[in-house]
């Protein structure tokens, strides 16, 4: 997006009034191509005294971005300005990741080139490969994820000056180019089969399922329908503007830290069930219900304050209307299940449970809506993937927005380190008790 369309600047103030004090205090409102205004607050605290409060973000920005634009009540999610339906119509996950990195679609011959680029650089470094070796079998894929990710950066010392935007496309190329071969590892260490070096005559997501279900004593048959659906699925998972993961990688990085730790970080932040890790949840969910007759009482208990159970895959901060990539992903399960002539119980009881959840007030009044996650599991477990590699697969996809992200805050003159504030409630200043003072 040129900087003449972006339309950044005052458009009107808003004036804060202390009413212990009575002064005003006019703060700048920024407007910017698209989705709400933002009241500029970085000068409250030296004119007032005062921090705004805002716990999980709910109504903060954290930073100006020109990567990814959701709108959460019409259920709007765009990559650079295109509609994440058409980027999964039309296109394919590594010009998807193009898009993110460079904000424009490639011409053939750029094309050619990135792809040529990730491609070979998909191999690990031979003594990564011990590092599996120092998990149990049983470790979960994303353990493995974030120790073997963070590892890299013991490896790559030529691409970590992040003033050098040589050095952070390098970097950025080598982390969305192995991060399949290292996840497609984990898995294979967890099965006790030796992990599948990457084949240079296979697109992205083919070479992903290869290194994923072959094995060295014979020929993999890829199927192109699976190969299709996976990459579709990559690119609906790419980015998402300032998701708890992303937000976390910027945080990381703001202090100028290694970017692959920072990306390990963005995994760990990934992985928990209230994010990612959400994917894999939704099955055992799924699992726990068993029959459409006991979803009434998953229900009810999804809607009872006093039970911390809640409906997996369901719900969103930002979207407050069917999650766009939720509805390519139901569409890409009934073609997968359909290819591979999979009759999975758990579709139908996910299609009743977001028919009696949609029809319930309770999901109504909260705009509680299936997310990315209620289906892909489904689609997922249908491809032969287990659930403990579903959010590690999620990982491989988000690679690309964390490091797009990443990138994008490194290059934001407006950006610092990350460093908020609190409203303080503990004790107030007391002196030290001695022991043979204290009860
Ligand atoms: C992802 O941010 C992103 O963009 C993330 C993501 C990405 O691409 O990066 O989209 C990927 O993480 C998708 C979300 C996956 N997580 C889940 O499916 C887990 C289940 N969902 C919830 O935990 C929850 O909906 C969140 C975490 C997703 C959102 O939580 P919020 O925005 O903090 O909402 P909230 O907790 O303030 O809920 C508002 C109300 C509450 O009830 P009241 O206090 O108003 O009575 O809705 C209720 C919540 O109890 N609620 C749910 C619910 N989600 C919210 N009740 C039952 N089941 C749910 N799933």
């Amino acid at each position: 997006m040129s900087e003449a369309k972006a339309t950044k600047g005052r458009n009107h103030g808003m004036t804060l009034t202390d009413h212990t004090t009575g002064k005003s205090y006019e703060l700048p409102v920024l407007k910017g191509t698209l989705g709400p205004s933002v009241i500029d607050v970085r000068k409250l605290y030296g004119d007032t005294g005062h921090f705004t409060y805002d716990p999980g973000y709910t109504s903060t920005g954290s930073c100006e971005s020109k990567i990814t634009y959701i709108d959460g009540d019409n259920g709007i999610l765009l990559y650079r300005g295109y509609p994440i339906q058409e980027l999964a119509e039309h296109s394919d996950f590594l010009e998807t990741c193009y898009l993110l990195l460079y904000g424009e679609l490639p011409n053939a011959q750029t094309k050619a080139k990135f792809v040529n680029d990730i491609t070979y650089h998909t191999m690990l470094h031979e003594q990564i490969h011990f590092f599996f070796r120092g998990f149990r079998r049983d470790s979960h894929p994303m353990a493995v994820m974030c120790g073997v990710v963070g590892a890299l950066s013991a490896f790559y010392h030529d691409s970590t000056d992040i003033s050098n935007p040589h050095h952070r496309m390098v970097a950025s190329y080598r982390l969305i180019a192995k991060m399949p071969t290292i996840a497609a590892a984990a898995f294979k260490y967890t099965l006790g089969q030796p992990a599948v070096y990457p084949r240079n005559n296979l697109n992205y997501a083919e070479n992903f399922i290869h290194m994923m279900f072959s094995n060295p004593c014979e020929e993999y048959k890829m199927s192109p329908v699976l190969a299709k659906a996976m990459d579709r699925i990559l690119i609906l998972h790419a980015d998402h503007e300032q998701n708890a993961s992303t937000s976390t990688v910027r945080m990381a990085g703001s202090s100028g830290a290694n970017p692959f730790a920072c990306i390990a970080a963005g995994i760990a932040s990934l992985w928990g069930p209230a994010h990612g890790g959400a994917n894999e949840a939704v099955i055992t969910m799924l699992q726990q219900i068993g029959s459409k007759d006991k979803i009434s009482e998953f229900v009810r208990r999804a809607k009872d304050p006093k039970d911390n159970f809640r409906l997996m895959g369901f719900g969103h901060r930002v979207y407050k209307n069917y999650d766009p990539r939720a509805k390519v992903m139901q569409q890409t399960c009934h073609e997968v299940l359909e290819e591979l002539g999979v009759k999975d119980p758990l579709l139908d009881l996910a299609k009743e449970l977001e028919h009696i959840a949609l029809s319930d007030d309770y999901f109504v009044q909260r705009k509680l809506y299936p997310n990315v996650d209620f289906y892909s599991g489904i689609i997922f477990k249908a491809m032969g993937i287990p659930a403990s590699m579903f959010t590690a697969l999620f990982a491989v996809a988000r690679t690309v927005g964390w490091v797009a992200q990443w990138i994008e805050m490194i290059e934001d003159p407006a950006q610092k380190i990350g460093r908020p504030r609190q409203l303080f409630t503990g004790e107030v200043e007391r002196p030290y008790v001695p022991m043979q003072k204290r009860k």
